[in-house]
């Protein structure tokens, strides 16, 4: 898990020198997300998706804006950003590498390629690389057990895994992630590699 145990009665929140939630992001929350749910409380995964897309995280205090938008608790969006592992406080690196640990992938042994990742990448699951280029994760399944092993990089799913493989993808990334194909986690952006 990303998250730290942290005593959260006596936490002080971190304000930011600017809203998380601009005018811009709120009001099209309001025109094209809110109005899909019958409750505002419905609307909670999307925004997280898009905070978490923009800012390449979700911290404490956008958490307290969000709730304040949705008239919700902090302790709601807490609730829910804290349950999955795609969402993290602190920013992700530019390539955020999610290798699946999901049953089919475990028996397809997801774990070599891991390996190799933490070794080549020098991080453990959930870190980042010193230089800000990757976050490495490990994710439930990602709905591709017949190509196992698979692993996300940002939007994009690769599938029938090997050393060889991941190394080659690796190594031919950009210095910095396009704006578009950024760490995005919603499973219907998800996009095969060719
Ligand atoms: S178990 Fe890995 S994609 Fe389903």
């Amino acid at each position: 898990m990303p998250w730290n145990v942290k005593p959260s009665a006596t936490t002080r929140i971190q304000q930011p020198p600017k809203p998380y939630l601009t005018k811009e992001m709120r009001d099209r929350y309001a025109a094209e997300i809110l109005p899909r749910y019958e409750k505002k409380q419905g609307a909670l995964m999307p925004i997280l998706n898009d905070v978490q897309h923009r800012y390449r995280c979700v911290p404490p205090a956008a958490m307290v804006e969000i709730a304040q938008f949705l008239e919700i608790t902090p302790a709601d969006v807490l609730d829910t950003a804290s349950f999955y592992e795609e969402y993290t406080t602190e920013p992700t690196g530019e390539f955020v590498i999610a290798i699946c640990q999901s049953v089919a992938c475990e028996l397809c042994e997801h774990e070599v390629i891991l390996n190799h990742l933490r070794r080549k990448l020098d991080v453990e699951p959930h870190e980042t690389t010193d230089d800000g280029r990757f976050t490495l994760l490990t994710l439930e399944c990602l709905g591709s057990c017949d190509t196992a092993p698979v692993a996300l990089v940002n939007e994009t799913l690769h599938e029938n895994l090997t050393i060889e493989k991941i190394d080659e993808i690796i190594d031919g990334l950009p210095a910095k992630a396009p704006t578009t194909t950024r760490h995005k986690p919603k499973r219907q952006n998800v996009r095969r590699s060719k």
